[in-house]
């Protein structure tokens, strides 16, 4: 396994930090996906995956907890949670003993010491920029107060935050008080690319979110192999499944034999990118993605290139 300093913080994170927000039923037993689930967080942490992201909204840390609570290696991992504080309901209002909560649950859940990257939100009803840019500056000082207390406190590391839009994120950025922003990035979702020089220039980090595009960015997709009842034949994703085809035309040298392993290596091409939180089900993912950023990762150019094609909407949007 490969690993990075995570720029603005202390931390020396794998390359891949396991998602597993779809690896377990939301509540406790023995079904097919939650043993797949955590046998994947077990042959995680085997390979050498030291960082992890949870939240409580997804419901699978009952499953996390039971690898956790007496795995030899539970002390070396670095762990990344969702603060949504305020969260969508909450009429704008920052409230201090919410997010620490949401810091102890987690630390009580993961058998953690501490939180090593809080990954802030603040969300409004509706979630637009409209409301939320004005609730920034209202709540930062709140949020700092907070977070440095509990960082005396030992239990939280570094305070990184999820903006959802791109003005939000230069807001986030102009504020100074994050290590680093965590967003979806990869090729079809590259909002966030434009914000990297300036994120080098301050010397933040990038934590990617989704580099599969949630599975469409797999070989699975690949429509030769798409099976009948795959949930991306639904209607809905038709235009993502045409962007897929078209990265697969303009990189079908850099892809090879693998959209797959292509994917996840590009969203580390950046430098900035410090790890890619990815949703591996089962061990056979979690293997899958391992050898893929095992060999060389690809020259940062390639992220101009896909930036490109982006920015043209893939030749479809018109
Ligand atoms: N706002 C937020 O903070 C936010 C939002 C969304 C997600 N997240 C986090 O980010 C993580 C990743 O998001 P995501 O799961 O939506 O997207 P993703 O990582 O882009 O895609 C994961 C999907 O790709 C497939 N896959 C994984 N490894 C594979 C392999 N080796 N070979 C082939 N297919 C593979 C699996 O789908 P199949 O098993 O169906 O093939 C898996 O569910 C989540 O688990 C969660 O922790 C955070």
């Amino acid at each position: 396994m490969k690993y990075r300093r995570l720029a603005g913080t202390d931390l020396d994170v794998s390359v891949i930090c396991l998602g597993p927000m779809r690896a377990a039923a939301k509540t406790p037993g023995g079904d097919a996906r939650s043993k797949a689930g955590e046998a994947a967080l077990r042959a995680a942490l085997d390979a050498g995956i030291n960082f992890l992201h949870s939240s409580y909204e997804y419901e699978t840390r009952w499953m996390m907890e039971r690898v956790l609570r007496d795995h030899p290696k539970r002390h070396d991992v670095h762990h990344v949670i969702k603060v949504p504080v305020p969260d969508f309901k909450d009429g704008g209002r920052f409230d201090a003993a919410k997010f620490r909560l949401r810091v102890e649950e987690a630390l009580t859940d993961l058998h953690a010491e501490r939180i090593a990257v809080l990954q802030w939100m603040w969300r409004s009803e509706p979630n637009e920029d409209a409301l939320r840019l004005p609730m920034l500056p209202a709540v930062m000082d709140d949020v700092w107060a907070t977070f440095e207390k509990m960082k005396a406190e030992g239990k939280v590391g570094h305070l990184m935050t999820f903006p959802y839009t791109v003005p939000c994120a230069r807001a986030a950025i102009e504020t100074g008080r994050f290590a680093g922003l965590i967003a979806y990035y990869n090729p079809i979702e590259m909002e966030m690319a434009e914000l990297f020089p300036e994120m080098e220039r301050r010397g933040m980090g990038f934590l990617c979110i989704r580099p599969l595009y949630e599975g469409i960015l797999t070989d699975a997709r690949d429509p030769a192999r798409l099976k009948a009842d795959d949930r991306f034949r639904e209607p809905r994703y038709a235009k993502d499944l045409a962007r897929r085809a078209r990265i697969a035309e303009s990189f079908a040298a850099e892809i090879g034999a693998s959209m797959t392993g292509f994917a996840v290596r590009f969203a580390l091409a950046s430098p900035l990118v410090g790890s890619v939180i990815v949703g591996l089900n089962s061990p056979a993912q979690v293997e899958g993605i391992a050898a893929a950023v095992a060999g060389d990762l690809p020259d940062p150019s390639l992220v101009g290139r896909a930036y490109d094609l982006w920015k043209s909407g893939f030749g479809l949007d018109g």
